[in-house]
């Protein structure tokens, strides 16, 4: 099957089932008048060391509400990703509605909000890791409705759980990454394998 996006009804559900897993940033924010704000989003990755540089995508409504996340950040210029693992993928599942700007979806979700050091953004407790971030841009993708801003911001700071870090070795059967899949589909990800990264040897590798 060959698919032209621009012809194909729901290519959004075949993208997002496509790229997978992605892992789940859980953005705090907060408004200019101090409302505190939480939210999933699963387009998200890290994309540079140097500057520490992370991104996420983030569409500007949701039906007639624009997405606090989004806006909050445009306000403020802060936010702290906090990692979506196991042990809170139900309780950030909940904070996933399109709630009013006045609710406070930490308390939706029973989770602690806990201060930060660098940024005013809360941090998650229950979340092993968090990225307290400064914006550095806001790219805008897309037009109208459809429109996507893709946020890139800078890690300030970063918190790790102790148990979970060993030198500069993450322990993944301790942090328990939750993947998105499509839709309500997520998955676990304690089936790893190793495979050694090959280096390039122009002598024994010479072909003819
Ligand atoms: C696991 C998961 C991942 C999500 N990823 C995204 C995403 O990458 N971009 C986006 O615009 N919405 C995403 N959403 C939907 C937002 O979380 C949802 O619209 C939320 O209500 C936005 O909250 P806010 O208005 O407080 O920012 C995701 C939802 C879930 C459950």
């Amino acid at each position: 099957m060959i698919i032209d996006p621009a012809n194909f009804e729901g290519f959004n559900r075949v993208l997002t089932g496509v790229v997978v897993p992605r892992p789940i940033a859980f953005v705090s924010s907060v408004s200019a008048s101090g409302l505190i704000n939480l939210a999933p989003y699963s387009f998200f990755n890290a994309v540079a060391y140097n500057p520490p540089t992370i991104v996420f995508s983030s569409s500007r409504h949701a039906g007639d509400k624009v997405k606090d996340t989004l806006a909050n950040i445009e306000e403020t210029g802060e936010f702290v990703v906090n990692m979506v693992v196991d042990e809170i993928a139900e309780a950030m599942n909940r904070t996933a509605a399109e709630y009013p700007a006045e609710v406070d979806e930490f308390e939706i979700a029973g989770l602690t909000a806990v201060h930060s050091l660098l940024v005013q953004p809360p941090r998650v407790a229950e979340s092993p890791v968090n990225m307290e971030c400064r914006l550095k841009q806001i790219v805008p993708i897309g037009e109208g409705i459809h429109q996507h801003g893709l946020v890139i911001g800078e890690i300030v700071l970063m918190h790790v759980r102790d148990d979970i870090i060993d030198g500069h070795r993450i322990n993944h059967d301790r942090l328990h990454p939750t993947g998105r899949l499509a839709g309500n589909m997520y998955c676990h990800t304690a089936d790893t394998f190793q495979m050694v990264r090959p280096a390039y040897q122009p002598d024994t590798e010479r072909v003819g």
